[in-house]
């Protein structure tokens, strides 16, 4: 039996999703068939519970230099982390000459919010062209991986650290131990190391399979976050549930002993045993549905197809990378995928080869449906694009259940 990446206990595989490309990676026309691909399936560890996949895409091909996502793309997610700075200017950030350390900063989307506060911060990401981004807006970044040896060079050059945070981001990293060890070179003694990621309480409960994709190395839980945080020296003081991305989960931790836990901590892992998130049963049953999903989805498109309907995508995510790939789904059965990122523009969906188009190609006219790949962004964007309904068109869903609406 594999072994687990963080306890070495045994890990038990509860889906295959067989040959998927790098979910972020859009080939050109040109460059189709050169897609790196990688057998796609997670596990779960009966020692610690950490959700992992079994094989692992190198950083270098996941987080190139012109890696795609542009995290400002949504005016939810830019408010979030609105929110999220002013919330740490106000309490963590707010002592004379804090530091402030993000691992992942993008495209500053963050980062800016706190360097406009004349707060010293640096942002750390390997991709070079969303760093850029970053720094056009005024803020320092270092261009490359969060690890043990780049913490320990920022240690020395800034000295330390009061807020470690990190978004979308830790939950990526197969080489976890490197990070954590980062952080207790790089941390503050009293300070935190904040990360927040999506939840597994999640994707259990509403099926949220396309959650899985290369970059989602660890789902994590409060239960596996925990003992995760206790293997390198810290503790986890508090959670908070946040609806981002459907349904997302900040984990605060601070070295061990610094900080008293609330009571966050222990009825979120009373949730856990209650929904049984622990237990290798519920893996089973939810491999079950996701089966039943992507039957359910193949054969609402072909209908769709036989009856001559246009169905177009919405948002060419690496969500969509796992569902296309995993059922077959090209383009005869959707023409393109409208996407805001001009950087996904003119390129075609990781092998599955849709075209992505524009925004506004999506109104130009109307399809029939719309897969909502972007689903996590859907009050937004069906608020965008509430003509479309007027007009007649009608939205597809494949989480939790296919569904037309
Ligand atoms: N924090 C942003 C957000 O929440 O929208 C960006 C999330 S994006 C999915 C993940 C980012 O993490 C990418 O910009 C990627 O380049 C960066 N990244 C991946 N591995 C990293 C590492 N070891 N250190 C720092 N950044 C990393
Ligand atoms: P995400 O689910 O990983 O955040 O990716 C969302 C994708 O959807 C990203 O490529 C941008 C795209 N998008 C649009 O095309 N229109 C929109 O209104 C929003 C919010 C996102
Ligand atoms: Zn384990």
């Amino acid at each position: 039996m594999p072994k687990c990446r963080i306890c070495e206990g045994p890990v038990q595989e509860f889906f295959d999703f067989g040959r998927q490309p790098v979910s972020d990676v859009f080939p050109a026309p040109s460059e189709i068939g050169t897609e790196h691909f990688y057998r796609l399936a997670v596990a779960f560890c009966e020692n610690c519970t950490m959700v992992q996949q079994l094989e692992e895409v190198s950083r270098d091909r996941m987080f190139p230099a012109d890696y795609p996502y542009r995290s400002s793309g949504s005016a939810l997610m830019r408010q979030h982390f609105e929110g999220v700075a002013e919330h740490y200017l106000a309490t963590e950030l707010s002592g004379p000459d804090a530091f402030y350390v993000e691992i992942g900063c993008n495209d500053g989307i963050m980062l800016n919010s706190i360097r406009a506060a004349g707060v010293r911060h640096l942002g750390v990401d390997p991709a070079e062209e969303a760093a850029k981004v970053a720094g056009a807006g005024g803020s320092r970044v270092y261009v490359g991986f969060f690890e043990e040896p780049t913490a320990r060079k920022i240690h020395a050059a800034e000295g330390p650290a009061q807020l470690i945070f990190s978004a979308n981001t830790i939950s990526h990293i197969a080489y976890i131990d490197s990070v954590f060890a980062g952080a207790g070179a790089l941390l503050d003694e009293g300070g935190v190391f904040v990360f927040e990621d999506r939840y597994l309480g999640d994707i259990v409960e509403h099926t949220y399979f396309d959650q899985i994709y290369d970059e989602h190395f660890y789902l994590f839980s409060v239960r596996s976050v925990q003992a995760l945080a206790q293997r390198f020296g810290f503790e986890l003081i508090d959670v908070e549930h946040l609806p981002v991305h459907g349904g997302t989960m900040r984990y605060t931790t601070a070295r061990t002993g610094e900080r008293t836990p609330t009571e966050a901590v222990g009825q979120w892992l009373e949730r856990e045993r209650a929904q049984r998130l622990w237990e290798w049963a519920t893996y089973e049953s939810f491999a079950n549905r996701v089966q039943e999903n992507c039957e359910g989805l193949k054969e609402m498109l072909t209908r769709l197809r036989d009856e001559g309907k246009r169905v177009v995508g919405y948002g060419a995510t690496c969500k969509s990378a796992t569902v296309l790939n995993y059922c077959g789904i090209g383009p005869e059965s959707i023409s393109f995928i409208s996407d805001s990122t001009v950087e996904k523009q003119s390129r075609v969906t990781p092998g599955s080869h849709i075209p992505i188009r524009p925004s506004e190609a999506f109104r130009e006219p109307y399809p029939d449906y719309a897969l909502l790949f972007a689903w996590n962004h859907a009050e937004e964007i069906m608020a965008k694009e509430k003509e479309f309904k007027e007009a007649g068109g009608r939205w597809i869903l494949y989480v939790p259940k296919v569904h037309i609406i």
